[in-house]
């Protein structure tokens, strides 16, 4: 559990976050990945500890810099993640930034593989990943509050609804991340938090400002 860097309302909380893409290997020198930077949940992560909470940050391969002051525990693929996040366990809350690769490899090579001057590559079979988020739902160790993502390029409401209940979580965070909004590896964001209450849609504002909007919202829900 990482050190309170404030006092504030969230002082005494413990609250977990998982960020940044899952690496899943092909073989030692490929993988597949879901594009993730980082920035929406480190920047969560800082504005948790800002009002003094204790934040225990479970991040993937990411472009940008854990946070200073979180116990951050590094891991490259979904499953090391998912044993990450149920060890850190209890939390008062849990939030789940990660953009985590859906499947991985079944049986990734552990040499190089090699062209065969053929113009083809064997075909990968692939297995699903646990999902993370589900699991921490339905667990016995179950935060009181319980916060997921949905990063979605069409039927943004739709889609976020669907996961709510699939997934047993408190509240979603949706983004449309459609080529055309440049929020993907942006600075920005423009995100919908829905609740069993319904959808509340926060006007486009910088990474830090909807972090520091969510912060708040989950301060105000854990008091
Ligand atoms: N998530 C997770 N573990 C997974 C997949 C997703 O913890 N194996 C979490 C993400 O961190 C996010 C939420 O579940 O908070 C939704 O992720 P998303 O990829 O949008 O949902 P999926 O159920 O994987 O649906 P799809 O990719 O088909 O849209
Ligand atoms: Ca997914």
């Amino acid at each position: 559990v990482g050190e309170a860097l404030a006092e504030g309302p969230l002082s005494g909380k413990h609250i977990l976050l998982t960020s940044g893409p899952t690496h899943e290997p092909i073989d030692p020198v490929r993988y597949i990945a879901n594009r993730s930077s980082g920035a929406q949940g480190t920047a969560l992560a800082r504005a948790l500890m800002g009002l003094g909470a204790s934040v225990t940050f479970v991040t993937g391969p990411a472009l940008v810099p854990p946070p200073a002051g979180a116990s951050v525990v590094k891991v490259e693929t979904a499953r090391q993640m998912h044993e990450a996040v149920f060890a850190a366990l209890p939390a008062d809350a849990a939030v789940f930034a990660a953009a985590v690769a859906d499947w991985r490899v079944v049986d990734a090579s552990d040499k190089k593989i090699k062209k065969d001057g053929s113009g083809r590559i064997a075909p990968l079979e692939f297995t699903e990943n646990p999902d993370i988020l589900a699991e921490v739902s339905k667990s016995p160790q179950r935060p009181g509050l319980v916060i997921g993502f949905a990063a979605e390029t069409n039927d943004l409401i739709a889609h976020a609804e669907a996961k709510l209940k699939r997934k047993g979580c408190d509240w979603i965070i949706a983004n449309d991340v459609s080529p055309e909004t440049g929020i993907m590896g942006g600075s920005e964001n423009a995100v919908t938090i829905l609740t069993a209450a319904g959808a509340d849609a926060l006007p486009r504002m910088s990474k830090d400002q909807v972090a520091q909007q969510l912060a708040a919202r989950i301060a105000e829900a854990l008091r």
